[in-house]
Formats: C-alpha cells, structure tokens, sequence
C-alpha cells in the first residue's frame, strides 16, 4: 500500500510499503480520510528519535485520523461499512496488568501508531481494533475528527485536574495541546482560562475560543493579572502544557494554596521543581501520559456544540504533497496551529 514513510531522519517518501491486510474478528477496515501532523511525527522527522524511541528501520508517519469504515470482522457488533469515524492510535495488550487496572494507556506493551517501530496510518487504508474506534456525530467533520487525538490529551488533562464549577485555571502555552486543554477546562466547569504563551498571534487566536484570557509572558506578569483576578489568591488549577523549563519552573507561583497543577508538557531534559514553594501550599501534582476513556466524551461535546475545533485547522495539504506539509510544519508560522493531510478527496 502506498503511504508516507519516514525512510530515516530527515528523508521522506510517498511509496509502496508492506502493511497489514488481513481484517481481524475484532477488526474494522477504514479507509481514512484526514491525519492531522502532530509535534511528535515532526520531531521524528527532524531528529529521528523522541527519547529512547528511535527511528531504526523505515516507519510511516501519522496518529491524528479519521476515516470510513469499509469492512468489518465477524465479531464486530458496533461499527457497520459507511460508519465515520476517528480512532486512538495506542492498542495495548488486553490482557496486560495495565489494561486490566483501566490504565490502559500505560500498558508497557502498548503499540502507538507513529512511535517506532510501529506504522502510523498516513496511508489510505488501516486495519484497526474495533474497540479503539469511535463514530463521528453527524455535525463533526472529517477534519474535526481528525483533532480528536490531541483534545484526548486536554480531556484527559481535565480530567485530573478534578475541576471544581468556577474554577480558575492557568494553561501554560497556546499550541495545539494547549488550546485543546484550555478547551476540556472550560467544557469541564471552569469559570475562565487564562493562557500564556510567548508567541501573540497563538494567544489572539486562543482568546477568540471562549473566556481566555491570554497572557504573553514576555511582555507582561502572569502573577500579577492571575492577582487582579482572584484578588490575590492564585488560580486554582494550573496546566503546563508547553514543555518549556521556565515555564514548568514558573507553574507554582500562579497557583493558590491547596491548588492543583497538571504537568502535560514534555521537556526535553529533565527540569528540577522547587519542592519547598510547592510544599508551602500543599500543591498537588497530576501527570498525564497520553489519555484513556476519554474519546467518547470528547465526540460528545464536539457533537453537542460545546467544544469547537474547527478554528484550530489551520492548513489543509493534498496527500500527495505530504512531504510539502511535513516541511509547513517545521517550519509552523506562529498564527498557525494545526496543519492536516487530507488522504482521500472528499
Ligand atoms: N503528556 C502527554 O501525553 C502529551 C501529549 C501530547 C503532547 N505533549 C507535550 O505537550 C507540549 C505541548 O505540545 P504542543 O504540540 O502544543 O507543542 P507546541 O510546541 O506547538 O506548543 C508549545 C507552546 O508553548 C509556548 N511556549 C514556549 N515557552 C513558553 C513559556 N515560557 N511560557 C508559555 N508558553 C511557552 C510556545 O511558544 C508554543 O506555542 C509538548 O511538550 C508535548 O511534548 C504531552
Ligand atoms: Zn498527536
């Protein structure tokens, strides 16, 4: 099948590669539609590996998708031929101790479209668990659907994040991961967001989306505008979801004692953390790696109107100029935020 392979660092191709075929009891065929290029697939690309997964043998690329189901297996009750939908790109071991605890997401044995050595799905067909794969509401795109997978990671975010109705949160950074966690905060109850960022156009677009406040932390005092707000107090939850270090290291100081802070972002390197600001307001620390049981409720407030994504696409490329789109993305203007592969015409 022909699909968009990363043959090694910084070398792509459109060509012919060997993929699974064969439709499983448990499985659905789809023919996919829109794969949305996350930081993950660019960074493959640029330096062939993200921590200890590298990039040995050639890999296709992508794991934000959406597509028509077009076969199903003899065991698949759920899904029929014409069903749209989007899917989660991690499949763990059913049977594994993590699946069985619900924390499927971190089942060592999970396989992750895109992370190597497992193929991602820029292609125009997959095979795929029927379980990992979930109708579309009428209103949502193909396009949208393809933005589920990075709101899983906001949902999921909110999710631990435990909100409170009215609660005030800070997200820390206003790209994809961000914006979605922003999203997931207000939809799950908080009263406002205020984001940071250091790139302006990212906070603008991030302030038209609903109550965000944006804040460009090069110009102006996180602290002091979350002080205007809470009459000194500090906001209530606070969301890294930059990867940056200053960032990471800044997150305890906008929050109020007894506050919550969920670290999303990924640094490069490890960052320390003062334990000792931390300690002085009993703050509690959440992780997320990835997400899990979070994509129906996604689809449902996408479906019911609450959360829309659609302003988040900012570019559509033509799968045949996939090569063209990796090269948009490394090099993403700052009033972009997601940029999508179109593999089959609509
Ligand atoms: N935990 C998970 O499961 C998970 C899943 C997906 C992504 N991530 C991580 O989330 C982070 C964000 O992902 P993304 O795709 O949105 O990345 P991105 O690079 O598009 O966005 C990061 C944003 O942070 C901004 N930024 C830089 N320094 C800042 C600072 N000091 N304060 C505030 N903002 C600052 C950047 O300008 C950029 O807009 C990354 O670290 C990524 O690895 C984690
Ligand atoms: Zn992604």
């Amino acid at each position: 099948m022909e699909a968009l392979v990363l043959e090694r660092k910084g070398e792509l191709s459109i060509r012919e590669i060997n993929l699974p075929t064969e439709v499983g009891p448990h499985d659905v065929k789809i023919k996919i539609q829109t794969v949305g290029i996350c930081g993950s697939d660019v960074h493959y690309y640029e330096y062939g590996a993200i921590g200890p997964f590298v990039v040995k043998e050639p890999m296709v690329l992508g794991h934000e998708a959406s597509g028509t189901v077009v076969e199903v297996g003899h065991a698949v009750k759920h899904h029929k031929p014409g069903d749209r939908v989007c899917m989660e790109p991690g499949i763990p071991d059913p049977n594994s101790r993590a699946s069985r605890l619900g924390i499927y997401n971190l089942d060592p044995a999970v396989r992750f479209w895109a992370t190597p050595p497992i193929h991602g799905c820029l292609t125009p067909y997959v095979i795929h668990p029927a379980a990992y794969t979930f109708k579309l509401p009428d209103n949502v795109s193909f396009a949208e659907g393809a933005m589920v997978e990075p709101l899983a990671v906001g949902m999921h975010a909110a999710v631990k994040a435990k909100i409170k109705p009215g609660d005030l949160a800070v997200v820390m950074g206003a790209g994809p991961i961000g914006i979605v966690t922003s999203l997931a905060a207000i939809a799950g109850g908080c009263s406002q967001v205020v984001i940071t960022d250091v790139q302006q156009p990212k906070l603008d677009l991030a302030a038209t989306l609903g109550p965000i406040r944006p804040v460009n932390v090069a110009k102006e005092n996180l602290r002091g505008v979350i002080d205007e707000l809470t009459d000194g107090w500090g906001a209530d939850l606070v969301f890294e979801a930059s990867g940056a270090p200053a960032a990471i290291q800044a997150a305890p100081e906008a929050l109020c004692p007894g506050g919550r802070i969920v670290l999303v972002g990924l640094p490069i390197r490890p960052v320390s953390l003062d334990i000792v600001a931390l300690s002085a307001k009993e703050a509690s620390i959440e992780t997320v790696f990835r997400y899990a049981h979070v994509y129906p409720r996604a689809l449902a407030l996408m479906g019911s109107g609450k959360i829309d994504l659609k302003p988040l696409i900012s570019r559509t490329f033509d799968f045949r100029d996939s090569i063209e789109a990796f090269e948009f993305a490394v090099k993403m203007p700052p009033d972009c935020i997601k940029a999508q592969i179109q593999v089959i015409s609509a």
